[in-house]
This record gives C-alpha cells, sequence and structure tokens, in this order.
C-alpha cells in the first residue's frame, strides 16, 4: 500500500533523480507522470554517472519504469537517451519499461516554436530548455496532439494533422517561417513509430495490476512547485502542473494512491531561466556555492542562479503539495561557510509577507528578511548517520524543519547514492 511520490519543491534541480534511485530499490514501479527532456536527473553509483532526461530514475536499478499520460514525449530524444543508457550497459526491455499510449508526442515542430517565440520574446524572454515543452503541452490541451497511440494508426492521422497545420502554419507564417512539410512529419513518424510502440500500453492498466498485487509505487516528478504552471512564479515557469497532485493524473491513479509526499529540498536555493529569485546572491558567495555544488544545468549547460535557503518558498511548496516530509539535499555544500543564512520572511512595500505573493512585479520586489547561523567546522560530506553530523549542521537541519513546519525525512550528503541518511522511510508509513 505504502507508495511514494517525490517532488521538487524548489525551482528543480533539488536532487530527485538521486532519491529517487536510492528509493527505487524498495519501490516495485517508478513512474514518471508530468514534464518532458526538460528535466535532468544525475545519478551517481560508483564510479558512474548517469543523466535521465525522460527516462524514469528506477531505470538504473532495473525497477519497472514507466512514463505516465502526464508526459509529454520527444520520441527521437527517447531513442537517443535509450540507447546512450545502454551504452552505460543499463537494460531497458518491455519488461521493465513502458510507455503510456495516450502521451502527447513532442514533434520537431514545437522545438521550432519554442525557439522562435524566446528569439522573438526580448526581455519577456522565459529561459526555456529549448525542448518544445510548452507548446507540446499547449496542443494536447489544444486538443491537436499527435499522441502515442496515433503512431500504430498514421495512415489515419489526416484530420489531425490538418487540425494540427491549420494551427502552426499561421504561426510560422508570423514568424517568416515555411508551413509544415506534412509529408515529411509523416515519413519521420514513420521511421521512429515501431521503437516506441513496442513499449506503449494502456500505463493506467498496468498500474492497476501491480497494486492489486500489494506493489509500491515510486512516483517522480521532474521540475519543482515554483515552476508549476499554476501554482509557481507565473510567467516564468514549465507548462505542467509539477505538485504531487499531478501523480495521481498523470499516470492513471486516483489521488488515494500518491501515498507519501517526499519533497526534495536543497539546502540552499537555486534556479535556471529567467524570474524572481528573491535570495539569490550575485556577489563571491553566490559564486562559491555554485562551484561547490556544481551548479551547472543537466539539460542545457546553463549556469544556475544560487543564493541563501528560502524557508518562506519551501513552507508554501510543502502546503501546496501537502508534503509528508522532506529530503535535505547537498547539505555538504554548506561545509565550511562561517555563517549560513536562511530567509523567513519577506518584506514588501513597508508590509512583513510570510508567503510569496502571486504578482510577478510584487515577486520580483519582495526583499528577504534574513536570519544568520553559526556555521560548521567538520564535514558532512558523505555522512551516512545522524552521528556523523556536526551539531550545528544538526541545528541547521531543526531550524529549516521548524520553519518550514514540515519534518525531514531524509538528508543527502553527496551525489553518491549511499551517502544518505534515513531518518523515517517514506515506504513505512
Ligand atoms: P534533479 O533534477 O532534481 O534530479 O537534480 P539534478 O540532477 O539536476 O541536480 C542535482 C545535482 O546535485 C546532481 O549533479 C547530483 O549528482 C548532485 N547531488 C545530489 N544530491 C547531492 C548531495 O547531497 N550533495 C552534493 N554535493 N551533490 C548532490
Ligand atoms: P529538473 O527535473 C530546473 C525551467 C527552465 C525555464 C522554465 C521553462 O531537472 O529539476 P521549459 O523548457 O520547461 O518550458 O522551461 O523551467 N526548467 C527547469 N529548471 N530543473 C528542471 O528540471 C527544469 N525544467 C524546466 O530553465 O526556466
Ligand atoms: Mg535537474
Amino acid at each position: 500500500m505504502a507508495n511514494v511520490t517525490v517532488i521538487g519543491a524548489q525551482w528543480g534541480d533539488e536532487g530527485k533523480g538521486k532519491i529517487v534511485d536510492w528509493l527505487a530499490s524498495r519501490a516495485d514501479a517508478v513512474v514518471r507522470f508530468q514534464g518532458g527532456h526538460n528535466a535532468g536527473h544525475t545519478l551517481v553509483v560508483g564510479d558512474k554517472v548517469y543523466k535521465l532526461s525522460l527516462l524514469p530514475s528506477g531505470i538504473v536499478t532495473g525497477t519497472l519504469s514507466l512514463i505516465g499520460n502526464g508526459v509529454v514525449l520527444d520520441p527521437w530524444a527517447l531513442k537517443a537517451e535509450i540507447e546512450k543508457l545502454e551504452g552505460q550497459g543499463v537494460s531497458i526491455t518491455q519488461e521493465n519499461f513502458g510507455i503510456a499510449d495516450n502521451c502527447p508526442l513532442i514533434l520537431p515542430l514545437h522545438r521550432d516554436l519554442d525557439g522562435l517565440r524566446e528569439q522573438a520574446a526580448g526581455s519577456g524572454k522565459i529561459g526555456t530548455t529549448g525542448r518544445g515543452i510548452g507548446p507540446a503541452y499547449e496542443d494536447k490541451v489544444g486538443r491537436r496532439a499527435i499522441r502515442v497511440c496515433d503512431l500504430a494508426h498514421l495512415d489515419d492521422l489526416g484530420p489531425q494533422i490538418d487540425r494540427l497545420c491549420a494551427h502552426h502554419d499561421a504561426l510560422r507564417a508570423g514568424f517568416g517561417q515555411k508551413p509544415i512539410d506534412r509529408e515529411q512529419l509523416i515519413e519521420d513518424l514513420r521511421g521512429i513509430a515501431p521503437f516506441v510502440l513496442q513499449y506503449a500500453q494502456p500505463v493506467w492498466k498496468r498500474l492497476k495490476k501491480v497494486r492489486k498485487a500489494g506493489a509500491r509505487v515510486l512516483f517522480e516528478g521532474a521540475q519543482g512547485v515554483l515552476l508549476d504552471v499554476d501554482h509557481g512564479t507565473y510567467p516564468f515557469v514549465t507548462s505542467s502542473n509539477t505538485v504531487s497532485g499531478t501523480a495521481a493524473s498523470g499516470s492513471g491513479l486516483g489521488p488515494n494512491a500518491t501515498g507519501f509526499v517526499l519533497g526534495i529540498v536543497k539546502a540552499y536555493t537555486t534556479r535556471v531561466g529567467s524570474g524572481p529569485f528573491p535570495t539569490e546572491l550575485e556577489d563571491e558567495t553566490g559564486q562559491r556555492l555554485g562551484e561547490r555544488g556544481h551548479e551547472f544545468g543537466t539539460v542545457t549547460g546553463r549556469k544556475r542562479r544560487c543564493g541563501w535557503f528560502d524557508a518562506v518558498l519551501v513552507r508554501q511548496s510543502c502546503a501546496i503539495s501537502g508534503v509528508t516530509g522532506i529530503a535535505l539535499t547537498k547539505l555538504d555544500v554548506l561545509d565550511g561557510f562561517e555563517t549560513v543564512t536562511i530567509c523567513t520572511g519577506y518584506r514588501l512595500g513597508g508590509k512583513i509577507l510570510d508567503y510569496l505573493p502571486s504578482h510577478a512585479g510584487d515577486q520580483a520586489k519582495v526583499e528577504p528578511i534574513y536570519e544568520e547561523m553559526e556555521g560548521w567546522k567538520g564535514t558532512t560530506a558523505g555522512a551516512r548517520s545522524w552521528a556523523d553530523l556536526p551539531a550545528q549542521a544538526i541545528k541547521y537541519i531543526q531550524r529549516v524543519q521548524e520553519l518550514i513546519e514540515t519534518p525531514v525525512a531524509l538528508v543527502s550528503t553527496s551525489p553518491e547514492r549511499e551517502d544518505t541518511i534515513l531518518v523515517r522511510d517514506p515506504f513505512m508509513d
């Protein structure tokens, strides 16, 4: 019965991949339920580094890994990623991998549009990953998407292609681009169809069977709550709902299946792309956090913006996503700092706020109220038990959980799978 839903509680890159990989050996199935190959999840196992964008992180332990209907799937990116992982010795078969046949596809025209819009947006640029995520979700909601199941019926695609092209050709003309080459698109889809179809299935049905057998399901979120299209720092967000509630709709199980909601929280804050970031440090300290934490994007290689821990944001994310407990990651990055700083509230126009307001202008204007704590002399890097942590680091963790009003279930102290402290087993809840 005990399932676990892993979500990012900040702006992504909190270390979800590492934690999902660690938990995967205790799960019977891992399911991705939203996002696409804009995600970049890094797993370190011994001397091997795996970078996953579309495949669930359970694939590395060989756990049944499923891509749910809530994901937008670029079939060519999928093939490339499977081939890359197979090259690293990971086995991906019809036994351990499946794709929901009702997943919408990301097509080359989506990537084109993502790029064209970003180029044209001037100061309104979102700083997307350029993977076509937004346009693909728009077509899903606009009822123009081509889905995985359509790959088995390419000869009947006429009316759908008409609908898709009517929309995109008009947009493309506005950008001075040629209309979509329909023949080429169908040809490309015909080329990739057999590869995708070998894994396609009604994932909801597979999950129903798995659950009936009493198996434990691990739902793997991508991005983070502050990138959620409703609850995040709109419009500087991604185009899916990243909150825990999506685990149900994006996989085909009811909301009672999501179980323990594990929010992944970095011990400081980072963000890639544009948008407000109250605790951002554009100084040597920010530089130092970025260097110590190797804060470069997995997908685009972009430098991540860095800042102190923002308890206001994480408290908000935990509330919105119904977080049961958090995994606090990258604590080791704070080793060696004389003092560590936490944002406990905001000032806006003479008022004190205990939440991030909804308006982008207000979000950009809030000034953090900080609390400073003594740092720790010893190291937390590689710690695997509470007893290995310096007393001052424990105080930091305790202050974090107090401020975010949510308990700590796990602490991560290095990129390596086993460098993880278990405080409370999320599967045992
Ligand atoms: P995700 O998108 O949430 O899966 O996170 P990313 O993989 O994009 O970024 C997290 C980075 O931090 C990766 O390079 C991980 O290997 C690394 N990482 C994860 N946990 C820890 C940790 O506890 N300490 C350190 N130093 N690095 C970590
Ligand atoms: P993981 O799963 C961090 C950000 C982009 C951009 C915004 C919109 O690795 O945590 P999109 O391409 O989704 O339309 O871009 O969202 N973004 C991420 N930032 N981690 C991610 O995934 C992200 N996926 C998207 O940088 O600001
Ligand atoms: Mg990432």
